[in-house]
């Protein structure tokens, strides 16, 4: 067995410790990619590293002696302490790729991850613990509506994608995040390659449900850290901006996101040129069946986010009664 796409049956360990780095962490777990790539390379190892307000989480997948190289090699690093290990497991694959780095900015503080730390170690030894990638996303992009951690939290949970070619997309959920005072928290991803993507995103509290907005730029759809966060999402929002060329590779590569999902989300294609709009429709129509709406928006950011919230409103609307329906 190696750890391969065609496994189904492998060794997962998550582990976490105290970061004990001087200076910039990211750079120096960046630093550490192609000695790790390397040696996952040779044992068929796959490995997602996450730092987060002081704490790192290790996942490693592969056979179990491998994955228990990695971790003891790991714990040699002077870099972290009280290293321990909060879930294993055998079961299927969650990792893709050699390597995924990933890193969290928010208001956060140790004791908030260190809390969530505890709750996926006592489900574990409850034996009540769920897959590693619901662990990673509890831990790489946790619910930062307050009270932290409770009702809403699972409550049922609406997740739009925001995309645009450079930052439109970030400066959108910035103006929303203002609106309804909520904090946003910032991502950066790295892969085993060179490639690095940024992203954010922010929770806003509707009555009964959380809307989880994430920012993407073009890069960080392409991340498969990315799409595992955005599993059960509602709605897409594509920003056009007023360059067709831009907005047909943001469109081809939103068609790459969406291929691989079985459940596709609405689709929503926002600017305020018509023939940008039109081209990454053009663009999106080679995906059949896809719902998608255009809608015209002018170049204010106030308005640009009312026109979104609008937009999304109606698709989160149509999302709630098919739910309410199923469920009567
Ligand atoms: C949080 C953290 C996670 C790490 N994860 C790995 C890993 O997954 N694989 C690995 O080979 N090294 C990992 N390391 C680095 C190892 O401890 C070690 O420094 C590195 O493998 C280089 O070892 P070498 O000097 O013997 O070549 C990690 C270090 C830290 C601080």
């Amino acid at each position: 067995m190696t750890g391969g796409s065609g496994a189904h049956n492998v060794s997962r360990l998550m582990g976490a410790s105290v970061c004990r780095m001087p200076g910039s962490v990211v750079e120096q777990l960046l630093g550490m990619r192609a000695g790790i790539c390397r040696l996952n390379a040779r044992t068929g190892v796959r490995t997602a590293l996450l730092y987060s307000s002081g704490w790192f989480v290790q996942w490693h997948e592969g056979t179990q002696e491998a994955v228990d190289d990695v971790w003891q090699r790991a714990l040699t690093h002077p870099g972290h302490a009280h290293a321990r290990v909060i879930h294993r497991s055998q079961g299927v694959p969650g990792l893709t790729e050699p390597l995924h780095i990933a890193s969290l900015h928010n208001r956060d503080k140790p004791t908030d991850v260190a809390r969530r730390l505890l709750r996926i170690e006592r489900e574990h030894e409850l034996e009540l613990d769920g897959e590693p990638a619901e662990m990673w996303n509890l831990l790489s992009a946790p619910c930062m509506l307050e009270p932290r951690d409770t009702a809403l939290s699972v409550a049922r949970r609406n997740v739009v994608a925001v995309t645009s070619e450079y930052t439109e997309s970030v400066d959108l959920i910035k103006v929303i995040a203002d609106r309804s005072r909520a904090p946003i928290s910032y991502q950066r991803f790295a892969s085993g390659d060179a490639g690095e993507a940024g992203a954010a995103y922010v929770d806003v509290a509707g009555s009964g449900y959380m809307t989880r907005l994430q920012a993407l730029s073009r890069r960080a759809l392409d991340n498969s850290m990315i799409k595992l966060s955005l599993c059960g999402m509602q709605s897409l929002v594509l920003l056009t901006g007023h360059r067709p060329h831009h907005a047909s590779r943001l469109a081809t590569a939103v068609v790459g996101l969406l291929e691989g999902m079985a459940v596709r989300p609405n689709v929503r294609v926002i600017g305020s040129c018509a023939q940008t709009r039109a081209e990454a429709v053009n663009v999106l129509h080679g995906l059949p069946g896809l719902d998608i709406v255009e809608v015209e928006s002018t170049r204010s950011s106030g308005a640009l986010a009312d026109t979104v919230l609008d937009a999304i409103g109606s698709c989160a609307d149509t999302a709630r009664a098919r739910l309410d329906f199923l469920s009567a």
